[in-house]
């Protein structure tokens, strides 16, 4: 087992500028040698997934990842193990990381996750919390950087500050990708991922106008406006992300990204979803191979 506590993603900048192009090149390789030979640096290694809201991507790109890998995934949802029912997050942390190898962890609060890397002994990876989503951006990374050979591209978020968008933020600044955001007001991201993304070599561009943020974009990501545990502010998001659906009109035959689950007619239209235009499904496929890059290069750490 794995006993180095430092090596977690519990935010994307838990890795380095140089890591970061690592996991990249590491996924990429792997990617490339998908139909191929595969060597197995996971074999007899174990992840816990450990999830409290529903995944079909993450859960299932982790599972098949771990899989191809020569590893082995146990997935744990709400019902499954004592986490929410009397037992704390440090307690099953401490407990699964006297099993496993890797734990990653799908949470309603970030600090929960926070926690958990803390307690745990195994690297833990952040699966989703209300802040971050860094598996994510590891994708959209891996998606541009074959879209356009490289980083030098303008990126517009149009919709929510959330936790996609926090993370790509991260990821747009280590990566040196132009990205600007256009949420409504009081949507915006955190002040503090802000100030972080500058520290980390570029500062986002926001407004609150759309069009203004597509302007000179060479790509545009959305994501949905009520995100999962936050149904009772539905009507009220629905009515402050008025003006803010991704059209065809917005689009103007550029490329377009979202990290599904799509709402079609609520933040993206369906014909923009279905249109060429659309890298959707290559998005989603390179969750898979980001993630085996990930955990390749965690295990050679
Ligand atoms: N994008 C993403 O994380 O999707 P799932 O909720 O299906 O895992
Ligand atoms: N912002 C969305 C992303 C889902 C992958 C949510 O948190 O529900």
């Amino acid at each position: 087992t794995n006993t180095d506590e430092n090596c977690s993603l519990v935010t994307l900048d838990d890795l380095t500028h140089e890591d970061l192009h690592e996991v990249l090149d590491t996924a990429a390789a792997r990617k490339a040698t998908a139909s191929g030979l595969r060597d197995q640096p996971l074999a007899g290694q174990t992840m816990a997934m450990v999830f409290e809201k529903p995944s079909t991507r993450t859960r299932v790109s982790f599972e098949t990842g771990m899989t191809q890998l020569g590893g082995h995934a146990v997935f744990l949802g709400p019902d499954d193990i004592h986490l929410g029912h009397g037992e704390p997050i440090r307690d099953t942390a401490r407990a699964l990381s006297g099993y496993v190898d890797y734990i990653i962890a799908r949470v309603f609060d970030h600090t929960d996750v926070v926690e958990l890397a803390e307690y745990a002994t195994v690297p833990v990876i952040n699966a989703l919390t209300d802040n971050a989503h860094p598996c994510q951006t590891l994708a959209d990374l891996l998606t541009i950087r074959e879209q356009f050979d490289g980083f030098d591209a303008s990126v517009a978020w149009v919709g929510d500050g959330n936790n996609v968008c926090q993370s790509f933020t991260l990821g747009a600044a280590m990566a040196g990708l132009d990205l600007t955001i256009a949420t409504p007001e009081g949507y915006e991201i955190d002040d503090e991922v802000a100030n972080h993304a500058a520290e980390l070599g570029n500062a986002p561009q926001e407004t609150n106008n759309p069009k203004t943020a597509v302007a000179d974009a060479d790509l545009i990501y959305t994501d949905v406006w009520v995100s999962m545990g936050m149904d009772d502010e539905r009507d009220q998001r629905l009515a402050a992300f008025e003006g803010f659906q991704v059209t065809p009109d917005l689009v103007d035959d550029r490329p377009i990204m979202h990290c599904l689950p799509a709402h079609r007619g609520e933040e993206i239209t369906d014909e923009t979803l279905e249109s060429e235009n659309a890298l959707v499904w290559q998005q989603a496929e390179n969750r898979l191979h980001a993630q085996n890059g990930l955990l390749a290069w965690l295990d050679n750490q």
